[in-house]
């Protein structure tokens, strides 16, 4: 579908891939709709890329409910919001898993279901993407809800989409891997096994713009070597655990 001239929701606006995702998606012409919690950042990149301004807090089903309605209102859905450093064991509480629950996953199936409805029922097109991660592929130790919540997007992106692909409804899932400079990742300062290669959140904001334009399956933005890896965790998740166990990742995310 045309990003130039639609109308575009975006939730996660506010954080490191949100905001290059805004910039880009504003650039290629779009209408955006800027969703997080933080109303000053969300202002702010509104007074830089245009439009308007959709406070929510994706914990609160009033709030997700809301938002749904505007949703239902744009031509196009990019579910990003998302959250990733998991309680350690001991601290983990029932609280921590509903929130991550919430964010991660409920959230985004809610704003995919009342988007597709509206779309069907009025008989247009529509354009859904969904940031998922490799973390949706590959678990590794101390991840437990965000390879949880990830892993579930996944599922619901690949089986939403068979059976949105007759009604006109694109669904595309956008997997990151390790992302430089901005967002979640470079903000955790995670120390890296030497020679795992990164991305910037640019190549996020371009794979997104081509999920609109194109409606692929899936975009992977990583290094081939890492897609490969979190690919063979799929089919021998036992290897994937013993080769993070050489490298050491439990330490690495602990640090
Ligand atoms: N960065 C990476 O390396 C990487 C890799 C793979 C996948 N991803 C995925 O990319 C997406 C964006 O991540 P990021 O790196 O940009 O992370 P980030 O900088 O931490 O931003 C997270 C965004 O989610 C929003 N959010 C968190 N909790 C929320 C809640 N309860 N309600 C509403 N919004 C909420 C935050 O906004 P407020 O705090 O203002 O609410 C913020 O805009 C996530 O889905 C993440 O899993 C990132």
């Amino acid at each position: 579908m045309d990003i130039s001239g639609s109308t575009i929701l975006l939730t996660g606006a506010s954080g490191g891939l949100g905001t290059a995702i805004a910039r880009d998606l504003a650039a290629r012409g779009a209408t955006l709709v800027l969703s997080a919690r933080n109303r000053e950042l969300l202002e702010a990149l509104a007074a830089e890329v245009g439009g308007e301004v959709e406070v929510a807090d994706l914990t609160d089903r009033a709030d997700v409910a809301r938002l749904a309605e505007r949703a239902a209102e744009c031509d196009v859905l990019v579910a990003n919001a998302g959250v990733g450093a998991d309680p350690a064991f001991e601290d983990l509480s029932v609280d921590d898993i509903d929130r991550v629950v919430d964010t991660n996953l409920r959230a985004p199936m809610v704003l995919a279901q009342a988007f597709a409805k509206a779309k069907v029922d009025g008989g247009e097109q529509g354009q859904i993407v969904l940031v998922g991660s490799l973390a949706g592929l590959a678990a590794s130790p101390g991840t437990r809800l965000y390879n949880a919540t990830k892993f579930g997007l996944r599922g619901f992106a690949l089986s939403f989409r068979q059976e949105m692909e007759p009604l006109g409804i694109g669904v595309t899932l956008v997997s990151p891997g390790f992302i430089r400079d901005a967002g979640m990742f470079a903000d955790g300062g995670v120390d890296l096994p030497p020679g795992v290669r990164t991305k910037a959140p640019a190549d996020v904001a371009a794979a997104v713009a081509r999920a609109i334009v194109r409606n692929p399956t899936e975009v992977f933005v990583s290094p081939t070597e890492l897609r490969a890896a979190s690919t063979l965790a799929t089919v021998a998740p036992g290897f994937s655990a013993f080769v993070q166990r050489r490298l050491g990742v439990s330490d690495r995310i602990e640090r």
